[in-house]
């Protein structure tokens, strides 16, 4: 992972105090899609459920490393995870998943993201990348097992370790989360 971020060169040092532009902004919008002229684009597909502060915090780590200074061709697609469909996932190159831990597992609404896209994407979609990160309280055990799982079935390939954040936030916990972002985005640089 250090590997990756190293190609990134120094303008991509994490920043997350200083969340990109925008990326609290309304669910669903592109963040900063980074086009070349002519250069074909890869889509980094973010599919979250962010029902509270904490939460939002993480999603704009990872957007905002994503979207890093020397990350280009790649479009950064968010989407609320009741929102997110199979044509979102079959039209991706990579997964980013969100979700806080509730009742010791994922949240409803990934879970229900997962019961509408899991037969339409098998197979389409097998061996392409993915990585997650989950909030909670006190322990998120059992929502990185079920990811774990799904996943699995899915056949994605984990492109990182998986974050857990339990509490609010801190600096070290949003650089995980930008460096989770940046090597999904930078995975897919052609
Ligand atoms: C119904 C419910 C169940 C929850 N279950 C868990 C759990 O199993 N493990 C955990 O670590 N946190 C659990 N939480 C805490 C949530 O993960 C947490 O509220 C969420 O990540 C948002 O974080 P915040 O409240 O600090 O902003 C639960 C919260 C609710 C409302």
């Amino acid at each position: 992972m250090g590997a990756v971020l190293s190609c990134l060169g120094a303008a991509a040092a994490p920043r997350p105090a200083r969340a990109a532009p925008g990326a609290g902004g309304r669910a669903g919008l592109r963040a900063r899609p980074a086009r070349r002229q002519g250069a074909s684009v890869a889509t980094l597909l973010i599919v979250h459920h962010t029902p509270s502060p904490n939460c939002q915090a993480l999603l704009e780590a990872v957007v905002s490393g994503a979207g890093a200074d020397g990350i280009e061709g790649v479009d950064v697609v968010r989407r609320p995870a009741l929102a997110a469909t199979a044509g979102d996932v079959l039209a991706a190159d990579a997964y980013l998943l969100g979700t806080p831990a509730n009742l010791g597992y994922m949240s409803g609404a990934l879970k229900h993201f997962f019961d509408q896209v899991y037969y339409p994407c098998l197979d389409a979609t097998r061996g392409r990348p993915f990585g997650v990160y989950v909030h909670g309280g006190n322990d998120v055990t059992g929502a990185l097992r079920a990811i774990d799982a799904v996943t699995t079935g899915l056949g994605w390939r984990r492109a990182a370790e998986a974050v857990a954040v339990t509490g609010e936030p801190d600096r070290a916990d949003l650089e995980r989360c930008w460096e989770l972002g940046a090597v999904l985005a930078a995975g897919l640089v052609g």
